[in-house]
Protein backbone atom coordinates (compact mmCIF):
# COMPACT_ATOMS: atom_id res chain seq x y z
CA UNK A 1 0.00 0.00 0.00
CA UNK A 2 1.39 3.69 -0.86
CA UNK A 3 2.23 5.66 2.28
CA UNK A 4 -0.79 6.05 4.15
CA UNK A 5 -0.40 8.38 7.07
CA UNK A 6 -3.70 9.42 7.90
CA UNK A 7 -7.29 8.72 7.48
CA UNK A 8 -7.63 11.22 5.05
CA UNK A 9 -5.07 9.52 3.11
CA UNK A 10 -7.13 6.45 2.92
CA UNK A 11 -10.09 8.69 1.88
CA UNK A 12 -8.42 9.75 -1.10
CA UNK A 13 -7.67 6.23 -2.34
CA UNK A 14 -11.19 4.97 -1.63
CA UNK A 15 -12.53 7.81 -3.43
CA UNK A 16 -10.36 6.50 -6.20
CA UNK A 17 -10.99 2.97 -6.54
CA UNK A 18 -14.78 2.71 -5.45
CA UNK A 19 -17.95 3.63 -7.62
CA UNK A 20 -19.00 7.52 -7.10
CA UNK A 21 -22.66 6.13 -6.15
CA UNK A 22 -21.02 4.59 -2.80
CA UNK A 23 -18.27 6.48 -2.07
CA UNK A 24 -21.30 9.54 -1.92
CA UNK A 25 -23.55 7.49 -0.28
CA UNK A 26 -20.88 7.59 2.50
CA UNK A 27 -19.60 11.21 2.24
CA UNK A 28 -22.59 12.61 2.38
CA UNK A 29 -25.33 14.37 5.06
CA UNK A 30 -28.60 15.47 4.96
CA UNK A 31 -30.68 18.45 2.91
CA UNK A 32 -27.34 21.63 3.14
CA UNK A 33 -24.80 19.01 5.06
CA UNK A 34 -24.13 21.40 7.55
CA UNK A 35 -24.52 18.95 10.59
CA UNK A 36 -22.42 16.39 8.60
CA UNK A 37 -19.78 19.44 8.69
CA UNK A 38 -20.02 20.71 11.80
CA UNK A 39 -19.55 16.73 13.33
CA UNK A 40 -16.09 17.22 11.74
CA UNK A 41 -15.01 20.83 12.53
CA UNK A 42 -16.29 21.01 15.70
CA UNK A 43 -13.60 18.88 16.95
CA UNK A 44 -11.19 21.51 15.88
CA UNK A 45 -12.34 24.05 18.50
CA UNK A 46 -11.77 22.00 21.62
CA UNK A 47 -7.58 22.41 22.03
CA UNK A 48 -5.77 20.26 24.36
CA UNK A 49 -3.17 21.00 26.85
CA UNK A 50 -0.12 19.85 26.38
CA UNK A 51 2.13 19.24 29.45
CA UNK A 52 5.86 17.95 30.26
CA UNK A 53 8.37 16.36 31.68
CA UNK A 54 5.68 13.58 33.16
CA UNK A 55 6.44 9.98 32.72
CA UNK A 56 4.78 8.55 29.83
CA UNK A 57 5.93 5.37 29.84
CA UNK A 58 3.90 2.51 30.61
CA UNK A 59 0.54 3.63 28.88
CA UNK A 60 -2.32 1.99 28.06
CA UNK A 61 -4.84 2.73 25.84
CA UNK A 62 -6.84 -0.80 26.78
CA UNK A 63 -10.47 -0.30 28.32
CA UNK A 64 -13.69 -1.55 28.19
CA UNK A 65 -16.88 -0.69 26.21
CA UNK A 66 -20.17 -1.96 28.11
CA UNK A 67 -18.09 -4.58 30.05
CA UNK A 68 -16.28 -5.86 27.15
CA UNK A 69 -12.40 -5.68 26.64
CA UNK A 70 -11.32 -3.50 23.98
CA UNK A 71 -7.63 -2.70 22.58
CA UNK A 72 -8.94 1.30 22.77
CA UNK A 73 -12.03 2.56 22.99
CA UNK A 74 -13.03 3.16 19.42
CA UNK A 75 -15.49 0.63 17.97
CA UNK A 76 -16.82 0.15 14.46
CA UNK A 77 -20.02 1.66 13.82
CA UNK A 78 -23.11 0.24 11.69
CA UNK A 79 -22.74 1.24 8.49
CA UNK A 80 -25.74 0.31 5.73
CA UNK A 81 -24.43 -0.83 2.24
CA UNK A 82 -20.76 -2.00 3.15
CA UNK A 83 -20.64 -4.93 1.62
CA UNK A 84 -20.92 -2.53 -1.74
CA UNK A 85 -18.22 -0.64 -0.92
CA UNK A 86 -15.58 -3.65 -1.53
CA UNK A 87 -17.08 -7.32 -1.61
CA UNK A 88 -17.90 -8.86 0.96
CA UNK A 89 -16.84 -5.69 3.24
CA UNK A 90 -18.90 -6.88 6.40
CA UNK A 91 -17.05 -9.77 7.02
CA UNK A 92 -13.92 -8.02 5.57
CA UNK A 93 -13.95 -5.34 8.29
CA UNK A 94 -15.48 -7.44 11.10
CA UNK A 95 -12.54 -9.64 11.00
CA UNK A 96 -9.96 -6.38 11.00
CA UNK A 97 -11.77 -5.47 14.21
CA UNK A 98 -11.60 -8.89 15.68
CA UNK A 99 -7.72 -9.04 14.94
CA UNK A 100 -7.40 -5.75 16.44
CA UNK A 101 -9.68 -6.53 19.58
CA UNK A 102 -12.03 -3.39 19.43
CA UNK A 103 -15.88 -4.68 18.82
CA UNK A 104 -17.68 -4.75 14.98
CA UNK A 105 -21.30 -3.41 14.73
CA UNK A 106 -23.31 -5.27 11.61
CA UNK A 107 -26.10 -2.77 10.54
CA UNK A 108 -29.55 -4.49 9.93
CA UNK A 109 -28.71 -2.58 6.36
CA UNK A 110 -25.76 -4.88 5.42
CA UNK A 111 -24.82 -6.73 2.66
CA UNK A 112 -23.61 -9.97 4.16
CA UNK A 113 -26.18 -11.55 6.83
CA UNK A 114 -25.74 -12.05 9.89
CA UNK A 115 -25.49 -15.39 9.96
CA UNK A 116 -22.71 -15.07 7.40
CA UNK A 117 -20.78 -12.71 9.50
CA UNK A 118 -21.07 -15.01 12.51
CA UNK A 119 -19.50 -18.14 10.30
CA UNK A 120 -16.84 -16.06 8.89
CA UNK A 121 -15.79 -14.61 12.17
CA UNK A 122 -14.53 -16.35 15.60
CA UNK A 123 -15.81 -13.74 18.54
CA UNK A 124 -18.81 -12.15 18.75
CA UNK A 125 -20.22 -9.27 17.41
CA UNK A 126 -22.25 -6.73 17.96
CA UNK A 127 -25.74 -6.22 15.75
CA UNK A 128 -27.84 -3.24 15.30
CA UNK A 129 -31.25 -3.31 14.72
CA UNK A 130 -33.76 -1.10 12.94
CA UNK A 131 -37.22 -1.06 13.63
CA UNK A 132 -39.43 -2.31 11.29
CA UNK A 133 -43.41 -2.03 11.20
CA UNK A 134 -43.00 -6.16 10.62
CA UNK A 135 -43.50 -7.50 13.87
CA UNK A 136 -42.94 -10.91 13.02
CA UNK A 137 -39.85 -9.99 11.38
CA UNK A 138 -38.32 -8.20 14.47
CA UNK A 139 -38.96 -10.97 16.82
CA UNK A 140 -36.94 -13.48 14.56
CA UNK A 141 -34.35 -10.83 13.76
CA UNK A 142 -33.48 -10.55 17.65
CA UNK A 143 -33.83 -14.82 17.83
CA UNK A 144 -31.15 -14.58 14.94
CA UNK A 145 -28.89 -12.55 16.12
CA UNK A 146 -29.01 -14.50 19.75
CA UNK A 147 -28.24 -17.43 17.62
CA UNK A 148 -25.51 -15.79 16.44
CA UNK A 149 -24.21 -15.24 19.46
CA UNK A 150 -24.24 -11.31 18.92
CA UNK A 151 -22.72 -10.17 22.53
CA UNK A 152 -24.90 -6.75 22.23
CA UNK A 153 -27.74 -5.31 20.27
CA UNK A 154 -27.06 -1.74 19.44
CA UNK A 155 -30.89 -0.34 18.70
CA UNK A 156 -30.90 3.06 16.62
CA UNK A 157 -33.69 5.20 17.65
CA UNK A 158 -33.61 8.25 15.32
CA UNK A 159 -34.83 6.74 11.68
CA UNK A 160 -38.48 6.52 11.58
CA UNK A 161 -38.13 8.51 8.50
CA UNK A 162 -34.92 9.16 6.93
CA UNK A 163 -33.28 12.54 6.01
CA UNK A 164 -32.45 13.74 2.43
CA UNK A 165 -29.63 13.07 0.74
CA UNK A 166 -29.06 14.98 -2.86
CA UNK A 167 -26.35 12.66 -4.00
CA UNK A 168 -28.45 9.77 -3.04
CA UNK A 169 -31.13 10.50 -5.58
CA UNK A 170 -29.06 11.63 -7.54
CA UNK A 171 -27.15 8.68 -8.10
CA UNK A 172 -30.05 6.42 -7.87
CA UNK A 173 -28.49 4.44 -5.24
CA UNK A 174 -29.51 0.92 -5.24
CA UNK A 175 -28.18 -1.95 -3.76
CA UNK A 176 -26.65 -4.02 -6.23
CA UNK A 177 -26.29 -0.76 -8.56
CA UNK A 178 -28.89 -0.12 -11.05
CA UNK A 179 -26.70 -0.25 -14.78
CA UNK A 180 -27.86 2.87 -16.30
CA UNK A 181 -25.34 4.61 -18.50
CA UNK A 182 -23.55 6.61 -16.27
CA UNK A 183 -23.29 4.44 -13.76
CA UNK A 184 -21.69 1.44 -15.75
CA UNK A 185 -19.40 4.42 -17.34
CA UNK A 186 -18.43 5.21 -13.89
CA UNK A 187 -18.10 1.63 -12.17
CA UNK A 188 -15.56 0.20 -15.68
CA UNK A 189 -13.11 2.78 -14.11
CA UNK A 190 -13.14 1.01 -10.39
CA UNK A 191 -11.69 -2.53 -12.25
CA UNK A 192 -10.52 -4.25 -9.00
CA UNK A 193 -13.68 -3.49 -6.95
CA UNK A 194 -15.43 -4.48 -10.37
CA UNK A 195 -13.70 -7.66 -10.49
CA UNK A 196 -14.03 -9.02 -6.92
CA UNK A 197 -17.91 -7.70 -7.16
CA UNK A 198 -17.90 -10.04 -9.82
CA UNK A 199 -16.56 -12.70 -7.52
CA UNK A 200 -19.37 -12.66 -4.67
CA UNK A 201 -22.73 -13.50 -4.44
CA UNK A 202 -23.10 -11.27 -1.97
CA UNK A 203 -25.27 -8.15 -3.76
CA UNK A 204 -28.02 -7.48 -1.89
CA UNK A 205 -29.29 -6.95 1.80
CA UNK A 206 -28.76 -10.16 3.46
CA UNK A 207 -31.39 -9.22 6.36
CA UNK A 208 -33.67 -8.60 4.87
CA UNK A 209 -34.13 -10.13 1.26
CA UNK A 210 -36.11 -13.28 1.83
CA UNK A 211 -36.88 -12.00 5.41
CA UNK A 212 -38.97 -9.68 5.46
CA UNK A 213 -42.49 -8.86 3.88
CA UNK A 214 -44.16 -5.86 2.37
CA UNK A 215 -41.04 -4.75 0.94
CA UNK A 216 -41.61 -4.44 -2.86
CA UNK A 217 -38.45 -3.25 -3.76
CA UNK A 218 -35.75 -4.21 -1.17
CA UNK A 219 -33.11 -2.21 -3.56
CA UNK A 220 -33.71 0.88 -2.68
CA UNK A 221 -32.63 2.04 0.42
CA UNK A 222 -34.72 4.66 0.58
CA UNK A 223 -37.83 2.83 -1.04
CA UNK A 224 -37.85 0.14 1.20
CA UNK A 225 -37.18 2.51 4.37
CA UNK A 226 -40.11 4.53 3.75
CA UNK A 227 -42.02 1.91 3.26
CA UNK A 228 -41.25 -0.84 6.05
CA UNK A 229 -39.92 1.04 8.89
CA UNK A 230 -41.88 1.89 11.77
CA UNK A 231 -43.00 5.78 12.00
CA UNK A 232 -44.90 4.94 14.79
CA UNK A 233 -41.66 4.45 17.20
CA UNK A 234 -41.79 5.16 20.55
CA UNK A 235 -40.31 4.47 24.30
CA UNK A 236 -43.04 2.68 24.89
CA UNK A 237 -42.80 0.43 21.71
CA UNK A 238 -38.53 0.48 22.80
CA UNK A 239 -39.82 -0.65 26.04
CA UNK A 240 -41.06 -3.90 24.18
CA UNK A 241 -37.64 -4.49 22.38
CA UNK A 242 -35.57 -4.32 26.37
CA UNK A 243 -37.54 -7.52 26.93
CA UNK A 244 -37.24 -9.99 23.41
CA UNK A 245 -33.28 -9.25 24.34
CA UNK A 246 -31.77 -10.05 27.56
CA UNK A 247 -27.95 -9.24 26.89
CA UNK A 248 -26.59 -5.77 26.57
CA UNK A 249 -28.70 -2.98 25.14
CA UNK A 250 -27.15 0.25 23.24
CA UNK A 251 -29.42 2.95 22.18
CA UNK A 252 -28.01 5.00 19.50
CA UNK A 253 -29.15 8.10 17.98
CA UNK A 254 -29.47 10.35 20.95
CA UNK A 255 -28.75 13.99 20.77
CA UNK A 256 -31.14 15.68 23.71
CA UNK A 257 -30.62 15.26 27.47
CA UNK A 258 -34.31 14.18 27.66
CA UNK A 259 -34.26 11.52 25.41
CA UNK A 260 -31.03 10.69 27.14
CA UNK A 261 -33.01 10.41 30.04
CA UNK A 262 -36.08 8.25 28.89
CA UNK A 263 -33.25 5.69 27.20
CA UNK A 264 -31.78 5.44 30.70
CA UNK A 265 -35.43 4.39 32.08
CA UNK A 266 -36.27 1.85 29.29
CA UNK A 267 -32.69 -0.24 30.82
CA UNK A 268 -30.54 0.53 27.88
CA UNK A 269 -26.51 -0.39 29.18
CA UNK A 270 -25.36 2.03 27.21
CA UNK A 271 -25.88 5.49 24.67
CA UNK A 272 -24.81 6.54 21.68
CA UNK A 273 -24.32 10.51 21.11
CA UNK A 274 -25.40 10.56 17.44
CA UNK A 275 -27.22 12.03 15.01
CA UNK A 276 -26.35 9.46 12.67
CA UNK A 277 -23.46 10.96 10.85
CA UNK A 278 -25.69 14.48 9.93
CA UNK A 279 -27.60 12.39 8.13
CA UNK A 280 -31.66 12.83 9.54
CA UNK A 281 -31.93 16.19 10.53
CA UNK A 282 -30.21 19.15 9.25
CA UNK A 283 -29.35 21.86 11.86
CA UNK A 284 -29.21 19.19 14.51
CA UNK A 285 -26.62 20.05 17.25
CA UNK A 286 -22.94 18.33 16.37
CA UNK A 287 -22.19 15.05 18.53
CA UNK A 288 -19.44 16.25 20.23
CA UNK A 289 -21.43 19.75 21.18
CA UNK A 290 -23.98 17.54 22.54
CA UNK A 291 -21.90 15.17 24.48
CA UNK A 292 -21.18 17.60 27.54
CA UNK A 293 -24.73 18.44 28.01
CA UNK A 294 -25.80 14.42 27.50
CA UNK A 295 -23.15 13.73 30.48
CA UNK A 296 -24.32 16.07 33.14
CA UNK A 297 -27.74 14.98 32.78
CA UNK A 298 -27.01 10.76 32.76
CA UNK A 299 -23.27 10.28 32.70
CA UNK A 300 -22.55 9.15 36.11
CA UNK A 301 -25.52 6.67 35.24
CA UNK A 302 -25.10 5.17 31.99
CA UNK A 303 -22.04 4.30 30.39
CA UNK A 304 -22.56 7.43 27.31
CA UNK A 305 -20.71 6.85 23.38
CA UNK A 306 -20.05 8.66 20.87
CA UNK A 307 -20.30 9.01 17.00
CA UNK A 308 -20.18 11.85 14.71
CA UNK A 309 -16.82 13.23 13.06
CA UNK A 310 -13.86 11.11 14.30
CA UNK A 311 -11.58 11.30 12.06
CA UNK A 312 -8.26 10.67 14.13
CA UNK A 313 -6.98 9.56 17.63
CA UNK A 314 -7.12 13.23 18.82
CA UNK A 315 -10.97 13.28 18.41
CA UNK A 316 -11.20 10.47 19.82
CA UNK A 317 -9.34 11.78 23.08
CA UNK A 318 -11.26 14.69 22.98
CA UNK A 319 -14.66 12.92 23.20
CA UNK A 320 -13.22 10.68 26.29
CA UNK A 321 -12.04 13.70 27.88
CA UNK A 322 -15.99 15.07 27.78
CA UNK A 323 -16.98 11.61 29.81
CA UNK A 324 -17.44 9.67 27.20
CA UNK A 325 -16.48 5.66 27.36
CA UNK A 326 -16.32 5.08 23.82
CA UNK A 327 -16.21 6.21 20.68
CA UNK A 328 -17.81 4.49 16.98
CA UNK A 329 -15.76 5.25 13.73
CA UNK A 330 -18.04 5.30 10.61
CA UNK A 331 -16.98 6.77 7.38
CA UNK A 332 -12.95 6.48 8.77
CA UNK A 333 -13.05 2.41 8.57
CA UNK A 334 -15.23 2.70 5.32
CA UNK A 335 -11.94 4.60 3.66
CA UNK A 336 -10.41 2.26 4.18
CA UNK A 337 -12.31 -1.03 3.30
CA UNK A 338 -12.73 0.76 0.09
CA UNK A 339 -9.26 2.00 -0.53
CA UNK A 340 -7.80 -1.68 0.45
CA UNK A 341 -10.01 -3.98 1.77
CA UNK A 342 -9.60 -5.98 5.32
CA UNK A 343 -5.91 -4.53 4.92
CA UNK A 344 -7.38 -0.77 4.84
CA UNK A 345 -9.22 -1.15 8.07
CA UNK A 346 -6.95 -2.11 9.99
CA UNK A 347 -4.87 0.75 8.67
CA UNK A 348 -7.34 2.94 9.82
CA UNK A 349 -7.28 1.00 13.51
CA UNK A 350 -3.82 1.33 13.73
CA UNK A 351 -3.74 5.04 12.52
CA UNK A 352 -6.71 6.37 15.09
CA UNK A 353 -4.71 3.69 17.97
CA UNK A 354 -1.43 5.50 17.57
CA UNK A 355 -2.67 8.52 17.13
CA UNK A 356 -4.62 8.06 20.88
CA UNK A 357 -1.62 6.77 22.17
CA UNK A 358 0.21 9.56 21.41
CA UNK A 359 -1.68 12.48 21.91
CA UNK A 360 -2.94 11.00 25.24
CA UNK A 361 0.86 11.36 26.24
CA UNK A 362 1.35 14.67 25.27
CA UNK A 363 -1.23 15.68 27.69
CA UNK A 364 0.30 14.05 30.01
CA UNK A 365 -1.47 11.29 30.57
CA UNK A 366 -0.94 7.16 30.74
CA UNK A 367 -4.28 5.40 31.30
CA UNK A 368 -7.02 6.20 28.91
CA UNK A 369 -9.60 4.87 31.50
CA UNK A 370 -8.82 8.18 33.87
CA UNK A 371 -8.54 10.55 30.53
CA UNK A 372 -11.01 13.54 32.20
CA UNK A 373 -11.97 17.33 30.99
CA UNK A 374 -8.82 19.07 32.69
CA UNK A 375 -6.83 17.97 29.15
CA UNK A 376 -9.33 20.15 27.27
CA UNK A 377 -9.49 23.59 26.96
CA UNK A 378 -13.38 24.36 25.54
CA UNK A 379 -14.45 27.54 23.93
CA UNK A 380 -16.84 28.88 26.43
CA UNK A 381 -19.01 29.77 23.29
CA UNK A 382 -19.10 25.72 22.77
CA UNK A 383 -20.96 24.38 25.20
CA UNK A 384 -24.29 25.80 23.42
CA UNK A 385 -27.31 26.86 25.73
CA UNK A 386 -30.32 24.79 25.57
CA UNK A 387 -34.22 26.10 26.38
C1 LIG B 1 -28.68 4.48 6.91
O1 LIG B 1 -28.40 4.11 8.01
C2 LIG B 1 -28.14 5.65 6.32
O2 LIG B 1 -27.85 6.61 7.05
O3 LIG B 1 -27.96 5.65 5.11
Amino acid sequence: MQEITCVNDLKSLYKRRVPRMFYEYTESGSWTEATFRRNCSDFEELLLKQRVAVNMSGRTIRSQMIGQDVSMPVALAPVGLTGMQCADGEIKAARAAESFGVPFTLSTMSICSIEDVAAHTNKPFWFQVYTLKDEDFMRRLFERASAAQCSAIMLTVDLQVMGQRHKDIRNGLSAPPKLSRKSVANMLTKVRWGLEMLGTKRRFFGNIVGHASGVTDPSSLSAWTAEAFDEALDWHKIRQFRKMWDGPLIIKGIIDPRDAREALNVGADAIVVSNHGGRQLDGALSSIRALPHIIDAVGDKIEVHLDGGIRSGQDVLKALAFGAKGTFIGRSFIYGLGAAGEQGVTRTLELIHRELDLSMAFCGRTDVKHVDRDILMVPRSFIAEYN
